[in-house]
């Protein structure tokens, strides 16, 4: 597997945890401010985002559904809407979890289960999902290929997975706008609101790092996917990339 440079971007930066540690403590730390701050900072527009890459699974009707990275849980509780016969919620923070737990609860969903694991090291046998869906975690995996290598293994033949991923555009407007708004104006604000001061400074910083694009899709045929297509949203700010197996 190759290293790459996202691999070494962190949280904190300290010399005695993984990266995976790191990003499960900054995630338990801010789960209580996540979904208030998501919404704030992208204007609501990761909603389009999600109903945008859910309308790709849903072209092969998929019964059995893998949300990975899921948070709490806003692109498995899209694709509810899809009337799979399961979701399964995978992420490695409790925290954020106990928030998507709280969220299905009230609208009733009890086909979306959530269970903590890795991304990395998946406890599912092969072939079991028909679809999985990821939004913006796997920028904050530890191995990325990894990751990938697994999430292949559990989907079955012909089973779709899109990606969602925040991106820096191209336009050099747009691209001049993006920098002041995620170098400055995010950390900011995730100061003021979270507790957690690294935070809002690792999503600019682990963005800035990840192999998004062409890389990306690369990536995503070197280890084995199908038909893999990425697309800009939104001005470049955010890509879809869609593959199958
Ligand atoms: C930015 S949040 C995205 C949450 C949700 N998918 C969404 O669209 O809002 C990233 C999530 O990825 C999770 N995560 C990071 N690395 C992971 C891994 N190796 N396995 C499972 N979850 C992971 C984090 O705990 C966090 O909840």
């Amino acid at each position: 597997m190759i290293a790459l440079k996202h691999d070494t971007i962190r949280p904190y930066g300290h010399t005695d945890t993984t990266k995976k540690e790191e990003v499960e403590h900054m995630f338990d730390n801010i789960a209580h401010r996540y979904d208030f701050l998501n919404h704030l900072l992208s204007a609501g527009i990761d909603h389009t985002w999600r109903k945008k890459a859910v309308n790709y699974i849903g072209e092969i009707h998929p019964k059995i559904i893998a949300d990975l990275a899921t948070g709490t849980g806003d692109f498995a509780m899209e694709s509810a809407r899809l009337n799979p016969t399961k979701i399964i919620g995978i992420d490695i923070s409790d925290e954020m979890m106990h928030y998507g737990r709280i969220k299905t609860k009230n609208k009733k969903y009890d086909f979306i289960e959530f269970i903590k694991g890795d991304s990395e090291k998946l406890e599912f046998d092969d072939n079991y999902f028909d679809a999985m869906t990821v939004g913006f975690g796997v920028r904050n995996y530890q191995n990325l290929e990894q990751g990938l290598t697994e999430m292949k293994r559990i989907l079955r033949t012909n089973g779709r997975l899109v990606i969602l991923e925040v991106s820096i555009p191209k336009n050099t407007l747009m691209k001049f706008i993006f920098n002041i708004y995620f170098n400055y104006f995010c950390p900011f604000i995730g100061r003021l609101f979270s507790k957690d001061v690294r935070a809002y400074t690792y999503l600019n910083e682990s963005v800035n790092a990840f192999p998004s694009g062409k890389n990306f899709t690369d990536i995503l045929e070197k280890i084995g996917f199908r038909n893999v297509v990425w697309k800009p949203l939104t001005f470049g700010i955010c890509a879809m990339y869609t593959c199958e197996k």
